[in-house]
């Protein structure tokens, strides 16, 4: 993988029996580690992304890794005629589409922002696709878009409700848009992921989570405090109606995350459909806190701070329909995803700038 002048790509040979499945946002967390197990299980893969949180460094770690080569073009999803010259040139059949921006409370501040790529970019992705008859489409949605007022566990078959927060609401638009699709012309095969909390990295500490600047996601922030570069965590409210009186959450380990993907497209059926993405068990910051001490062998210091706006005070999945329909449900324990997190933090200290 090298960059060219125009679009910094490079076409890679492909095997011409091969699927070759485009991958939005494949150099961010989620992506990277998606792309390393479609190319371990034997797919052709073409990444696209602007790098806005997304390390090209990722990529060629994941090259290296695996040992085969993937494509990669540097550009903006929202470009509806790079988008389709991407389609027709490497001949592409499948998309997963992970691209986009994910800062809650970021998308408060600046939601024309999250908008724009979130419901804009997969707006020009779709378009792309339906010109060139592409039709097998993966979709990173959320579980915030279940909104305030599901009952947990989450459940697919209860109904959309309305996020809080415009990160959220984008999720839920672009969902609804796929539905409508779907419904217009029964050709699409179209799946919505609805990620708990991803977290975790690949176990040979290579690829992993690299927020920019401080993070707003707990596991970053902690590894952050168990390396040493701040102080404490601020744990956001000690007194919500939960066992310990900290938020739980259903954490999963970013590879289980990945082969869940592989496992969606490998179960692609026409029409419409969400499944969860999880592990079904709640976890709290607090007993996050423990099993990350337990791991890396260090005090996490902490505070109780103010409940933080917009957070909920606690939900898990109903991870059923992810066994039933795909086979799949998540393997690795918290243990492991704390081990891999820790090991991610200690071998790059900086992320990926540390070579970059
Ligand atoms: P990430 O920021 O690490 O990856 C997103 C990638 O998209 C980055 O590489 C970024 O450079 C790229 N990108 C952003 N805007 C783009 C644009 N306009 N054109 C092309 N590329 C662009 O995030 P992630 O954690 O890997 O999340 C991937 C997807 O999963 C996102 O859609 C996110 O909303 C969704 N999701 C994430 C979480 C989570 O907690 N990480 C939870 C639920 C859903
Ligand atoms: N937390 C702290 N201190 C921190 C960071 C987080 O106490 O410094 C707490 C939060 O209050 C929350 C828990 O740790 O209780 C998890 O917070 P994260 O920010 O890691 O994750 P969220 O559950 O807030 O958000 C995640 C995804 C979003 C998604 C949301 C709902 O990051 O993309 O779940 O599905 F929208």
């Amino acid at each position: 993988m090298r960059s060219s002048s125009k679009y910094e790509e490079q076409l890679s040979t492909f095997s011409k029996n091969s699927r070759v499945v485009l991958v939005t946002g494949g150099a961010g967390f989620i992506g990277s580690h998606t792309v390393l197990v479609l190319l371990e299980q034997g797919y052709q893969v073409v990444v696209l992304d602007n790098l806005s949180n997304g390390s090209y460094e990722a990529l060629t770690r994941v090259e290296k890794l695996v040992g085969k080569r993937l494509s990669f073009v540097k550009g903006d999803v929202r470009d509806q005629s790079l988008v389709t010259s991407i389609i027709n040139k490497y001949k592409i059949s499948d998309v997963l589409h992970f691209a986009g921006l994910k800062a809650v409370a970021e998308s408060t501040l600046n939601p024309l922002q999250y908008y724009s790529v979130n419901i804009e970019g997969s707006l020009a992705l779709l378009q792309a696709m339906v010109e060139n008859s592409v039709k097998r489409f993966i979709f990173s949605s959320s579980a915030t878009v279940y909104g305030e007022n599901a009952k947990i566990p989450y459940r697919e078959d209860s109904s959309r409700g309305t996020p809080s927060s415009p990160y959220g609401k984008s999720k839920a638009a672009v969902e609804q848009i796929l539905e409508d699709l779907a419904q217009a012309d029964d050709s699409w095969q179209i799946c919505c992921l609805r990620y708990f909390n991803p977290i975790g990295a690949h176990n040979s500490g290579l690829i992993g989570e690299d927020p920019e600047g401080v993070p707003n996601n707990l596991l970053p922030y902690i590894s952050h405090v168990a390396a040493g570069r701040y102080s404490k965590l601020n744990i956001f409210g000690g007194d919500y109606k939960t066992p310990d009186g900290t938020c739980r959450r259903d954490y999963v380990h970013v590879m289980d995350l990945a082969e869940g993907h592989v496992a969606a497209l490998q179960n692609l059926v026409a029409g419409f459909d969400v499944i969860n993405l999880g592990t079904g068990v709640p976890v709290s910051v607090r007993e996050m806190v423990a099993a990350y001490e337990a791991v890396c062998g260090k005090e996490i210091a902490f505070e109780i701070a103010p409940q933080r706006a917009g957070d909920l005070p606690e939900f898990w999945s109903d991870c059923a329909k992810a066994k039933q329909k795909l086979s799949w449900e998540a393997v690795r324990s918290l243990k492991e995803m704390v081990e891999d997190t820790w090991q991610w933090q200690t071998k790059n200290p900086l992320g990926y700038h540390n070579e970059e």
